[in-house]
């Protein structure tokens, strides 16, 4: 998971630089310089003339280096309101979760499946939606599953403590039957114990029918990316859509405590940011990201990483890390990052995360720059929170419900999160996801740093470098060519952050 994200970024400004501080200009330079103003001018007509909602794809005929010949780098580009706050263009796009007309619901069966869910909430939450379309395909009555009780959140909370179950098995029953419990009588009966393959079709899982000769239940141990991203029926790919946008609704006490922290947030000034800060000890020490911290502190999290025994990756170089990529944004990168967006300093921002590894003094970096950053325990009074207290999932769903109804989401690392929050604003009407190009800032953050770039330059440039990473409508990625066997599923954009095209539409004949 390290690595996860390379391919998203890109590298721009070794060559961009080159051509901002020209030495000498030439005939040839001039004639060049010409011709691009008049390229840039067009581009501008169609930018502001564009009715295709397609603008994520990269403009074929103007490349960014010969735009930044044109513009006078001196100016920082003032950003209208919309641009910093409407969603990108998606007129005509909309859900489609219907099922087909030859679909059929697989309900009346005597065959029971129990799954032990794993992950934190939103492996849970995209590892259950998986398994209903498991149930689906088996044709087995799914028993409610259990949630990891053991991973790194140590919560004890059940499916009931966090999901509507009610609402779950019924907004199903037309796909799948499922019960709270496994009938009594089925409870001493051998099971049948299966890890499935991960990424798996649904040929794989059409074979495994076979186990209903010998058992009649069949116990999963593992929840979290079991079903392929692509390749599978519309219809499977649309009831993953129900289950997860539809049937898994948070629990009541959990859905109007994160609509009242909403509310209150918008009471504040309106608008507002969630910015999903991963800036936790775990995720540093995973990453081996130490940028900015002190000796003691990247001590610490050396320590955590060499005691923490299913993290296989011990030595990691911090440089490198940061430099492909690969870490999360500090407190200060996204201070930096969101002000150069143009993002004034009184913006609202919601910090959607766990304990900010160094607390204050990290947190600081951000706040000196955006005072207006708040967090639940701003918003929301002691004993609101207080059944909350030691359930790392029921909060985790209360960042989820702010993020998903935040005007702009922000998240400053690749996860399990950042991607269902991704998909499920771009399925709600693709909502604005601002999607860090890490790896390019990191690069223009340094070269401000060392003085290869002027300060004022920046803001220019982390706008044109995220113009078309703003959550538009785009079809899903598939995997990255050349890579062979089974890797090549994790290169590939994940389902449920993109459901496009299956469960995001265009056609005309749904959109009345
Ligand atoms: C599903 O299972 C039920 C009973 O267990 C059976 O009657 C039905 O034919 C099965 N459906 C399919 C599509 O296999
Ligand atoms: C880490 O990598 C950088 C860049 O490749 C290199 O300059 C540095 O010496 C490395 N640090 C260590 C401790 O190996």
């Amino acid at each position: 998971m390290v690595n996860r994200g390379a391919h998203h970024s890109r590298t721009i400004f070794s060559s961009a630089t080159a051509r901002i501080f020209p030495r000498k200009p030439s005939p040839f330079t001039i004639t060049l310089q010409i011709f691009f103003l008049f390229a840039f001018s067009i581009l501008l007509f169609l930018f502001y003339t564009r009715n295709s909602f397609e603008y994520e794809q990269k403009h074929p005929y103007f490349s960014r280096e010969s735009l930044l010949n044109q513009v006078d780098v001196h100016s920082t580009v003032e950003m209208s309101e919309e641009q910093l706050w409407y969603a990108p263009f998606s007129h005509g796009v909309h859900p489609c979760i219907e099922p087909t007309a030859k679909y059929k619901a697989a309900i009346g069966s005597d065959r029971y499946m129990t799954v032990r869910s794993n992950g934190g909430l939103n492996q849970m939450r995209t590892g259950i939606s998986d398994m209903v379309a498991v149930a689906h395909i088996m044709n087995a009555t799914l028993v409610i599953p259990q949630l990891d009780k053991r991973s790194f959140w140590h919560d004890s909370s059940t499916f009931s403590d966090i999901f509507d179950e009610l609402h779950f098995i019924q907004t199903l029953r037309g796909d799948v039957q499922i019960v709270k419990e496994l009938p009594q009588e089925l409870e001493a009966l051998p099971r049948a114990r299966k890890h499935f393959v991960s990424w798996s079709g649904v040929s794989y899982y059409e074979e495994l029918t076979q186990l209903w000769k010998d058992y009649q239940v069949v116990h999963v141990a593992k929840s979290d990316s079991r079903l392929a991203n692509n390749g599978l029926p519309l219809d499977i790919q649309r009831l993953r859509c129900r289950a997860l946008y539809h049937a898994l609704r948070f629990a009541p006490p959990i859905e109007s405590l994160g609509k009242k922290l909403v509310e209150r947030l918008r009471a504040r000034g309106g608008r507002y940011i969630a910015l999903h800060l991963r800036y936790e000890k775990d995720m540093l020490a995973y990453t081996g990201c130490t940028y900015g911290l002190s000796d003691a502190e990247s001590e610490e999290l050396r320590i955590m990483r060499e005691n923490t025994k299913h993290w296989k990756v011990k030595n990691i170089n911090s440089t490198e890390q940061r430099v492909g990529g690969f870490c999360p944004l500090t407190p200060k990168e996204v201070g930096i990052f969101l002000k150069a967006l143009g993002y004034p300093p009184s913006t609202p921002i919601y910090i959607a995360a766990g304990e900010i590894y160094g607390g204050n003094a990290h947190l600081l970096e951000l706040t000196s720059r955006f005072p207006n950053v708040v967090f639940k325990e701003t918003l929301a009074t002691h004993e609101e929170l207080r059944a909350f207290a030691n359930h790392a999932s029921q909060t985790a769903a209360l960042d989820y419900i702010i993020s998903i109804e935040s005007d702009v989401f922000v998240p400053s690392y690749s996860g399990n999160m950042a991607r269902a929050v991704e998909g499920h604003r771009r399925f709600l009407g693709h909502r604005k996801t601002i999607s860090p190009d890490r790896k390019g800032l990191v690069e223009v953050f340094d070269m401000v740093e060392s003085g290869q770039l002027e300060r004022s330059m920046l803001s220019y440039l982390v706008q044109q470098m995220h113009e078309d990473r703003q959550g538009a409508p785009r079809k899903r990625r598939g995997p990255i060519q050349g890579i062979k066997g089974r890797g090549r599923f994790r290169t590939e954009e994940n389902f449920y952050e993109n459901p496009y095209p299956e469960c995001i539409c265009t056609s005309k004949r749904h959109f009345q």
